[in-house]
C-alpha cells in the first residue's frame, strides 16, 4: 500500500497526548499483525548473514516467518516460511534459538517431505499423480515476499503493492548514505525477550530526554537538551545549538563535550566512560585517539580544535590499518543529528565507522511481550571482520553494560504503569520527544485510528 494519506496532517509541535491502547491492547496487538507488520518494510536481517548461494536466515513478526535466502551471487529472495501442502511451518528455529540459519539447496518439509529449491519451486511431493495434474508449479510454489536492501541491511515487505524500499526510507536514506552503512559489519549481536510491549522497549532508546534521570552519571558531560524532529514516517534528533556553551554542535554527532572544562580531558574521559559503560557507539580508535589528546595539544585549545584534532587523528589510525572512513561533511553530520528511528521498530546512532542500533518486535501477537535486540556494527579492516552470532543474553548489567541496563530499568515498569486505571496516555515532551510523537502519529495512521489528541 501507500503510505497512509493523513501523515503530514498533524502539527507535532503542539503538545498531544499518545493512546494506551497502543501499548497494552491485546486487540491492537492482534491488528498490527494485519495493519502494520503486513504492509510495511522491516529489517529482517544484515546481508553479511547470507554470503553464499543457499545461505538462509528466517525472520519471525508477530503470527509471521519469512525465509530469506541467497539464490545468486546478486539475487536474495523472501519467501513466506510455510509449506504448502498443509501449513507445516517450513525452516523451524532450533528451540530457544534467536532465528533460524544456515546453508541449503533444497528446503525440505518434516512432515510428508515435500521439497522445494531456493527459487520456491516444490521439486519433490510424494505420490503427486494421486492429485491428478492439480499440484501445478503455482500451486505449490513458496509464496514470495518482497526483499531489498540498504545500508546493509536484508528489508522484507509482505504487501504485494507496496511502495519501493528507496521511497519508504526517505528521506532517511538520503540523510543516512554518508555514513557508509552498508560497510560496516557485526561486532556484537544480543536479544533478550521482555515482559513489555515493542514500542515501550523501543521508546526507552528514542530520546536524549531521559538522560538526566536514567544516567545521572552522564551529567558531568554536559547538558542533554535535544532537538526532536519528524522525517516522514521517521524521526531523528540531536542536541540543540544552545548547547553545548561551548558552540561545536556541528561536531557533536560523535559524542558531546561540555560545560566548558578542558576539552581534551573531557573527551577523553566520555570516550573511556562510553566504552565502558555503553560498550558501543564508539570504537577502540576514537578511545585511544581521545586519550593522546593531552599528550598532544597544548592545555587551552579551543574546543572545536581538540575536537577536529581527535577525529583526524582517529581517521589516521584508522585508514594506518586499512579502515578508511567515509567523507561527511559537517553539514551532513548536523543534518543526520543523532539518533533515528526508521519506522517502525528500528532505532539507531550511526557514526563515521560505527552504529549501535536496537530492533524490537512483538513477541507472537502477545501486547506484554517483546524480542528486544541490540547490535554494533562497525567499519572493519578487510578481512579483519570478526564472526559473530546472536547471543542470546539476560538482562543484567554485566551482560548488556551499565548504560542499557539502566534503560532496561524502566521498561517493565511502564508496562506496568500503563495499565493504571490513572493513566490516561502518554504526554511526550513535544520539543524533545518529537520523534516519539511522530511515530505514534504514522502508526495511528497505519492502523486506522484517528489524529492524537490535543492536550
Ligand atoms: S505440510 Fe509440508 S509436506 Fe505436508
Ligand atoms: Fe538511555
Amino acid at each position: 500500500m501507500r503510505k497512509p494519506e493523513n501523515i503530514e496532517m498533524q502539527d507535532l509541535s503542539r503538545p498531544l497526548s499518545l493512546p494506551v491502547e497502543a501499548y497494552i491492547s491485546p486487540e491492537y496487538a492482534r491488528a498490527e499483525g494485519e495493519r502494520l507488520w503486513a504492509k510495511v518494510w522491516q529489517h529482517a536481517g544484515r546481508v553479511e548473514e547470507i554470503p553464499d548461494v543457499g545461505s538462509y536466515i528466517t525472520y519471525d513478526i508477530a503470527n509471521d516467518s519469512i525465509l530469506i535466502v541467497r539464490t545468486a551471487v546478486d539475487m536474495i529472495k523472501a519467501y513466506h516460511n510455510v509449506c504448502t501442502h498443509r501449513g507445516r511451518r517450513l525452516v523451524d528455529a532450533p528451540s530457544g534459538a534467536h532465528s533460524g540459519s544456515g546453508s541449503k539447496k533444497q528446503f525440505g518439509c518434516g512432515y510428508h517431505g515435500w521439497q522445494f529449491n531456493t527459487e520456491g519451486r516444490c521439486t519433490y511431493a510424494l505420490d503427486k499423480d494421486d492429485w491428478q495434474g492439480a499440484l501445478t508449479d503455482a500451486r505449490t510454489h513458496l509464496r514470495e515476499v518482497k526483499v531489498d536492501t540498504w545500508g546493509g541491511w536484508i528489508w522484507i515487505n509482505m504487501d504485494p503493492q507496496c511502495v519501493p524500499l528507496r521511497e519508504y526510507l526517505e528521506p532517511a536514506a538520503t540523510l543516512l548514505d554518508p555514513f557508509e552503512l552498508e560497510k560496516m559489519r557485526y561486532r556484537f549481536r544480543q536479544w533478550v525477550v521482555f515482559d513489555c510491549n515493542w514500542k515501550v522497549a523501543l521508546e526507552a532508546f528514542m530520546e536524549p530526554y531521559h538522560v538526566a534521570a536514567t544516567h545521572p552519571q552522564l551529567l558531568k558531560y554536559g547538558d542533554f537538551y535535544a532537538w526532536s524532529k519528524a522525517q516522514g514516517l521517521h524521526g531523528n534528533d540531536g542536541y540543540d545549538t544552545r548547547t553545548p556553551e561551548d558552540g561545536s554542535a556541528a561536531v557533536t554527532t560523535v559524542h558531546r563535550t561540555g560545560k566548558g572544562r578542558d576539552a581534551r580531558a573531557m573527551i577523553a574521559e566520555m570516550q573511556k566512560e562510553f566504552w565502558e559503560t555503553v560498550g558501543a557507539s564508539t570504537t577502540e580508535t576514537l578511545v585511544s585517539a581521545a586519550a593522546r589528546l593531552a599528550q598532544e595539544l597544548p592545555e587551552g585549545t579551543p574546543s572545536q580544535e581538540v575536537h577536529h584534532h581527535w577525529l583526524e587523528s582517529a581517521r589516521r589510525e584508522d585508514a594506518a590499518r586499512g579502515v578508511i572512513w567515509p567523507t561527511i561533511t559537517e553539514e551532513q553530520m548536523a543534518k543526520a543529528g543523532l539518533a533515528w528511528h526508521l519506522f517502525p521498530n528500528l532505532g539507531m546512532i550511526p557514526g563515521p565507522t560505527f552504529a549501535l542500533y536496537y530492533r524490537t518486535r512483538p513477541y507472537g501477537v502477545d501486547p506484554d511481550k517483546c524480542i528486544y535486540e541490540a547490535v554494533a556494527l562497525e567499519r572493519f579492516p578487510p578481512g579483519r571482520e570478526p564472526r559473530t552470532e546472536w547471543k542470546y543474553a539476560e538482562p543484567t548489567a554485566q551482560n548488556w553494560r551499565m548504560v542499557i541496563a539502566q534503560d532496561f530499568s524502566n521498561m517493565v515498569a511502564v508496562q506496568k504503569g500503563m495499565k493504571s486505571r490513572g493513566f490516561t496516555g502518554c504526554l511526550p515532551n513535544p520539543h524533545q520527544e518529537r520523534k516519539i510523537t511522530n511515530f505514534h502519529r504514522n502508526l495511528a495512521a497505519y492502523m486506522g485510528a484517528g489524529a492524537l489528541r490535543p492536550l
